[in-house]
């Protein structure tokens, strides 16, 4: 077998076209999705504390100018969150059709029309007084996330995102079954065509820790290790993603993504025919802003490197909080 000096690797990486030419993967512009903060009862864009540059944003011209910045960036699909004003025990303002997102919605869709793909996160801790993905009963001093009561209310709040807009829906409570019952009520109300991103192999992980400060979320008491998944876990995270393929999922999602990587690619691995997303959380935003403005680190080659890695790993969709920073690193080249 032919070795050095006859083989050479570092011919292939001489030149910047050469390196471009065999590069073996990409950060797919296509796959890129934006999360966004919305917020009843503001006027202005609100700066998240914990999560520099990125803002909450009122249902006006603000959102507006926001969402045609991206457009024109070349970001056209988002994830929306809202951030209600009222929160009661049973989340019923996540299924008003006058809540923050049915509005948010809306409003997008008579603005943008098809040109925005617009992707709604379906849970309930943003819209409960006790924060958690479902509903509470309470026993003495223990509690219980009732999972079959809670499917049929986030199948309840999926269907009034469907009839206000939402292009996909993202269950992302990790109820078991939660899936399935989002697919029957949407066939059974004419919505068979709304896809649905599932977030399959969600663990329980502390870097959401930026976002719950963002969407006001942090469980009132307990946490989610009773429903998201034990970090520890693998194989679990693929049987996840097989249970929601067989309830009807049309993308599957890991979340994190940065400290996942492995998640990904076996996921990638077993279930190679249906699309995959993966979850750049807001702890993994925050620890790399928080370098950068330290000038710890490259801002711009460290995001590329880990939204590349993310897509090497395997995945082909990536929720990111830099979608547009990305975008404008790459159209600035080296
Ligand atoms: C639940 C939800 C969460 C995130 C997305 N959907 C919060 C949680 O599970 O605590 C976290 C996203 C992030 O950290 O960027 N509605």
């Amino acid at each position: 077998m032919a070795t050095f000096p006859t083989l050479r690797p570092r011919r292939l990486r001489s030149k910047k076209l050469l390196r471009d030419l065999v590069a073996e993967s990409q950060i797919r512009k296509d796959g890129l999705i934006l999360p966004i903060f919305i917020k009843d009862g503001i006027d202005n864009p609100e700066e998240i504390k914990t999560m520099p540059e990125v803002y909450r944003y009122p249902v006006n011209d603000k959102l507006i100018n926001y969402i045609e910045e991206s457009l024109k960036n070349g970001i056209n699909k988002f994830i929306l969150f809202g951030v209600p004003k009222i929160k009661d025990d049973l989340a019923t303002s996540a299924m008003d059709s006058d809540g923050i997102i049915q509005k948010t919605l809306k409003l997008i869709k008579n603005t943008f029309g098809g040109k925005v793909l617009l992707i709604t996160d379906e849970c309930t801790d943003e819209y409960t007084s006790h924060g958690h993905c479902g509903i509470v009963t309470i026993n003495g001093s223990s509690y219980k996330v009732d999972n079959d009561e809670s499917i049929k209310l986030h199948a309840k709040i999926a269907l009034s995102q469907a009839k206000a807009g939402a292009d996909v829906i993202a269950p992302s409570s990790m109820m078991d079954g939660v899936v399935g019952e989002i697919r029957k009520t949407l066939d059974e109300n004419g919505f068979q065509d709304v896809p649905i991103m599932a977030y399959s192999s969600k663990y329980a992980s502390t870097f959401y820790g930026p976002f719950r400060e963002a969407a006001y979320s942090k469980p009132a008491f307990g946490d989610r290790r009773g429903y998201q998944m034990d970090p520890r876990n693998l194989e679990e995270g693929v049987r996840e993603v097989y249970l929601d393929i067989e309830e009807g999922a049309d993308i599957v999602m890991v979340k994190p993504a940065h400290t996942y990587l492995d998640v990904i690619t076996r996921v990638k691995q077993s279930f190679p025919c249906y699309p995959l997303a993966a979850y750049h959380v807001s702890g993994e935003y925050s620890m790399l802003k928080a370098a950068a403005i330290n000038g710890w680190i490259d801002e711009k080659r460290a995001v590329l490197e880990v939204t590349n890695a993310i897509f090497r790993a395997g995945a082909d969709i990536v929720i990111t909080y830099y979608a547009n920073k990305i975008i404008e690193w790459l159209n600035e080249g080296d």
